[in-house]
């Protein structure tokens, strides 16, 4: 929620009290320095004891409510037929209006099964932007996908509402091309992971679905950010200005054959779920639930997080649970942007997504710039960020470097987590390694996994540039932050 101040400004506000708390420290730069070497300049490999405010993603890493928390605590621990998927399913059937639920460990579980269902050796998935895990299954399964995002998805300075928007265009000419059988079905992701978190309005899935059904190809929604994609309709798109997330919510289903999410997000848990009203769909994924994740009552979750995300589902769709994230993130590019450090606009869900491309002009595409920001933010702040650019694109199967659409450095704001002295903070140190952004160099590849490398892989500075940023943080700063 926003709140105006005398002043005239507007600050997003918390609603709701911090009752525990968990602990961080800021390590000193010089430990700093030695993490990422050790790391292999992978934010993923950073230790969590050297890093100061964790900002690698909201996935897992939300708050928790006081009712979540009771709510596990009445877990049915049954391996069939347990009660606590029984509050998951009204849950489900209450926000979202679907009678046939099958939970999943994570939504990548989700994406793996629906590829096993409906993915055939080559099949096109059609969507408004890939996620690594849903590309990497559907490619898995001998399938391939195809963005058709509109023109504007890619222009990371802009003001355009609905960045996350399918183009329908490039939908018939989809069609036309590979013919409606061999398109397995169309996926549209609620803000656009990849591309900075950005919306789609209401409007253009209801075009998109109508479309689907004239051809008879399923629609697909990926709601792992589900309510803050509500939150961006409602506030970004007229004719729903005045209606409720819950409205909002149910309105957006009725165009969804087949729904799925990563419960680690919007519904603030460690679990996942496939919901539909088909009920031939339902059959077709339901036999590889228990060869893959487990019973159809659990899922490979535990009944406790089931419990928990029973609660979440419900909390997510409250107005100041559903703004949480997004007032908090706006207010966090608001600040780069006013210190001119080049950051994804309009903000979005998830995260502030900084343009490595824009902020490091001199380091090309190949020497991964997005990989060399992340590296050098935790060095300058003991931030954990994410690389989301050519690192996180595999290769092609010559071998080649995929150079990815954007070059991001992605700044995860989890929800009700950290506050604005924190995010001021941030902006602070990130605006200082703007200043000093000719010393931040490239990076190599000195172990690269044949998959997913961005995960495990380990690279190198192209010249040893982190030894001179280091000494540069300690001519401004001094050794003890
Ligand atoms: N779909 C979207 C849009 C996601 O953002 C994610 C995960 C998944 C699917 C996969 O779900 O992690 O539960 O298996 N995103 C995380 C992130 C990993 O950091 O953005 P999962």
């Amino acid at each position: 929620m926003k709140i105006q101040l005398s002043d005239g400004r507007s600050i997003p506000i918390e609603m709701h009290k911090v009752r525990i708390v968990q602990s961080t420290q800021l390590p000193p730069i010089r430990r700093r320095l030695a993490a990422i070497q050790e790391a292999g300049f992978n934010t993923f490999l950073l230790r969590t004891r050297d890093v100061f405010l964790d900002m690698l993603t909201d996935s897992g890493t939300n708050a928790m409510s006081d009712n979540q928390l009771a709510a596990m605590m009445r877990a049915d621990d049954a391996y069939a037929g347990s009660e606590s998927f029984y509050r998951l399913t009204d849950a489900v059937k209450d926000i979202f209006g679907f009678d046939y639920v099958i939970p999943a460990h994570q939504g990548r579980a989700a994406e793996h099964l629906l590829a096993k269902a409906f993915v055939k050796p080559g099949d096109v998935v059609l969507m408004n932007y890939h996620f690594t895990t849903s590309k990497a299954h559907i490619e898995l399964a001998g399938g391939k996908v195809l963005e058709i995002f509109t023109d504007d998805a890619l222009i990371t300075k802009s003001d355009i509402p609905f960045k996350g928007n399918l183009d329908l265009e490039k939908f018939e000419a989809a069609i036309n091309t590979y013919g409606a059988e061999k398109i397995a079905y169309v996926r549209m992701e609620a803000t656009t992971n990849l591309i900075g978190g950005q919306p789609f309005s209401l409007e253009n899935l209801r075009q998109v679905k109508e479309l689907a059904a004239k051809h008879k190809i399923p629609l697909v929604f990926d709601g792992s950010l589900i309510s803050e994609n509500a939150y961006f309709i409602q506030n970004r798109e007229k004719a729903f200005g005045g209606r409720s997330i819950k409205e909002i919510l149910k309105e957006l289903m009725q165009y969804v054959d087949i729904f799925y999410m990563s419960g680690r997000k919007s519904a603030a848990v460690r679990g996942g779920m496939i919901a539909t009203n088909n009920k031939d769909f339902y059959n077709q994924i339901l036999p590889w639930l228990p060869v893959y994740e487990g019973f159809a009552t659990y899922g490979g979750m535990s009944t406790k997080e089931i419990e928990a995300m029973a609660v979440g589902l419900r909390e997510m769709t409250e107005q100041e649970v559903a703004s949480s994230g997004a007032d908090f993130i706006e207010y966090f590019v608001n600040q780069l942007e006013e210190k001119g450090v080049p950051a994804v606009t309009p903000a979005g869900g998830l995260a502030c997504h900084v343009d490595a491309r824009r902020f490091l002009p001199h380091i090309a595409q190949p020497q991964y710039p997005a990989g060399a920001l992340a590296a050098a933010i935790y060095l300058v702040s003991g931030i954990r960020s994410m690389e989301r650019g050519t690192i996180s694109m595999d290769r092609d199967a010559q071998g080649n470097d995929v150079m990815s659409d954007l070059e991001l450095a992605r700044l995860a704001v989890p929800r009700r987590v950290y506050t604005m002295s924190q995010l001021d903070y941030a902006a602070d140190r990130i605006a200082w390694l703007h200043n000093h952004r000719d010393l931040v160099g490239g990076l190599r590849f000195v172990e690269e996994p044949p998959v997913l490398r961005f995960f495990f892989g380990r690279l190198q500075p192209v010249d040893g540039w982190a030894e001179n940023l280091a000494q540069a943080f300690i001519n401004d700063f001094g050794e003890s932050c």
